[in-house]
């Protein structure tokens, strides 16, 4: 269902130009005017208030944090714990973009008083949005959690928490019976009136229907251009992963390369005496200097 003169006369952009706090209702208007939604994942304080100032709409403090920051080998064995320890930093740093935290693997899965109260934990400590994988299956559970008060993401297609089930990191929706389950998974979660869905891995084509058929904003991860809005995972957009990137990765910046080269210069200059020259340096005062040099010139005195 699109949007109609309430959302016209409510715009979310404010008459005077400055910056107004996205929303959940700001997605959908955004959806309903037409303009692309951008998001980019943050697990920190410094790259959070980039991207916050950079004027993006939503900051996702993804599960990814386990492979970007921590070093897992998948988004598998990552804690509650661990994740609220990020999203509070990024909460730190984000004024105007919407919050959306991952719920990890293994904290949405037992039962709805489980994932109801870990859901809470992410509000407490600075969300706005918490996002859990999967489409039908989950339906119940996120109108549960809706329930509670917490708005909810959907993310649907290749969802990296099945890696197991679903065999590795393959696009999915590619025959005809796996599109039919996409799209009831798509329509199941806007039903369930989740604030958004995250489509990641799917053709183009899929995800162009998923986006006209539901009301929620569509976010794309692989899925095209025809999304509602498009994400990317901070630290391929900045070349800071240590793999070959996926094919729908663009890179904006090789923060990676200008690391590496800067931590290459500070040791070449350590070890040629050239850092800290002596304008990196403190000086005592000159009075103190002064008095130093004669107490040193009365000790040198005596010792001859
Ligand atoms: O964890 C993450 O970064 C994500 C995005 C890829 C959507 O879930």
């Amino acid at each position: 269902m699109r949007g109609g003169a309430l959302e016209d006369i409510v715009s979310f952009t404010p008459v005077d130009g400055s910056r107004q706090k996205i929303t959940v209702a700001s997605l959908r208007e955004k959806k309903n005017h037409r303009d692309p939604i951008t998001c980019l994942t943050a697990y920190d304080y410094p790259s959070a208030r980039l991207i916050d100032e950079g004027e993006i709409d939503i900051v996702l403090v993804g599960d990814s944090l386990a492979m970007t920051m921590l070093g897992y080998e998948n988004t598998l064995s990552v804690t509650v714990d661990e994740m609220l320890h990020h999203v509070r930093a990024v909460r730190r740093g984000v004024k105007h973009a919407l919050l959306i935290a991952d719920m990890p693997f293994g904290s949405y899965h037992a039962s709805a008083e489980d994932a109801v109260r870990n859901a809470t934990r992410f509000m407490k400590d600075g969300a706005e949005v918490v996002k859990v994988e999967g489409g039908e299956k989950r339906a119940d559970l996120i109108r549960r959690i809706i329930d509670a008060e917490i708005p909810v993401a959907g993310h649907i297609g290749l969802t990296p928490q099945s890696v197991n089930l679903m065999g590795g990191y393959k696009v999915q929706g590619k025959s005809l019976t796996d599109i039919e389950q996409l799209m009831r998974d798509a329509v199941a979660l806007d039903r369930a009136g989740v604030a958004c869905i995250y489509l990641e891995g799917i053709p183009r084509e899929v995800a162009a229907m998923i986006t006209a058929e539901v009301s929620a904003p569509t976010i794309g991860i692989g899925a095209g251009p025809d999304c509602d809005g498009q994400v990317l995972v901070f630290h391929d957009v900045l070349n800071l992963t240590f793999s070959e990137p996926a094919k729908f990765v663009r890179r904006y910046g090789d923060a990676g390369g200008m690391i590496s080269q800067a931590v290459r210069t500070f040791k070449a200059d350590v070890e040629a005496r050239q850092y800290p020259s002596d304008a990196e340096s403190y000086h005592l005062p000159k009075e103190t200097k002064t008095a130093l040099e004669s107490v040193l010139e009365r000790k040198r005195a005596m010792r001859r």
